[in-house]
């Protein structure tokens, strides 16, 4: 049982990693693999469109989201977190979901992952961006086939960050907990 995140803000130390790394703490307490990418540290090109992985069945950039490929292998729930910037997602999420269209062409988008969609943002509005959380949510769905099983979302970052919030934070872990002990009773009950 794995738990790939990936932050996408600049910050490797700000709210949307904070959420990010609770909801994997919570599935590390119930067993699972865990490994995280935060895209402040990493590079991660645009796609280029040159269209390559149409016959490598693979990215042909060189970059860090090489890396993201490779720890997507056996990945059963993909915890997905960018900040709000100007009303949408962050280019680093941006450029992180565009390159996810390597993997259209063959199919060979890990089975049966699932997603858990996080944002956080300014706006003192808890249902403001929830149209952004839904265009994250149909990207992954549509291309990727990669269904939604649960959001987070931190508003009011400015004046509340993160880390001063220890009932989401509890609500993160509590959900990578809860993830993982369905997923560690769904593969007992397959091997029975
Ligand atoms: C360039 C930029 C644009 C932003 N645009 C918005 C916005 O449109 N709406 C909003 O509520 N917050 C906006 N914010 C605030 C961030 O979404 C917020 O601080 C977020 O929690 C940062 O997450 P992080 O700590 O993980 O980087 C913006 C911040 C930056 C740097």
């Amino acid at each position: 049982m794995k738990f790939l995140g990936i932050v996408c803000s600049p910050r490797v130390k700000g709210n949307t990693a904070l959420l990010v790394e609770a909801v994997l703490d919570g599935a590390r307490k119930r067993g699972a693999e865990t490994d995280i990418f935060y895209c402040g540290s990493l590079k991660i090109n645009p796609c280029l469109a040159c269209n390559k992985c149409e016959t490598l069945g693979r990215c042909a950039q060189g970059d860090d989201m090489q890396g993201i490929y490779d720890s997507m292998r056996g990945t059963d729930v993909i915890a997905f977190g960018t900040p709000i910037y100007h009303d949408h997602v962050s280019a680093q999420a941006k450029a992180v979901t565009d390159r996810l269209y390597a993997y259209e062409w063959k199919d060979s988008f890990p089975k049966g992952a699932k997603a858990v969609i996080i944002i956080t943002y300014e706006w003192d509005n808890p249902s403001g961006y929830d149209g952004v959380l839904e265009w994250i949510k149909g990207t992954f769905e549509r291309y990727y086939g990669v269904e939604t099983v649960a959001t987070l979302k931190a508003c009011n970052t400015t004046k509340m960050p993160v880390a001063r919030r220890p009932d989401l934070l509890r609500e993160a872990e509590d959900l990578g907990s809860k993830l993982a002990l369905g997923l560690r009773k769904a593969g007992s009950a397959e091997t029975r």
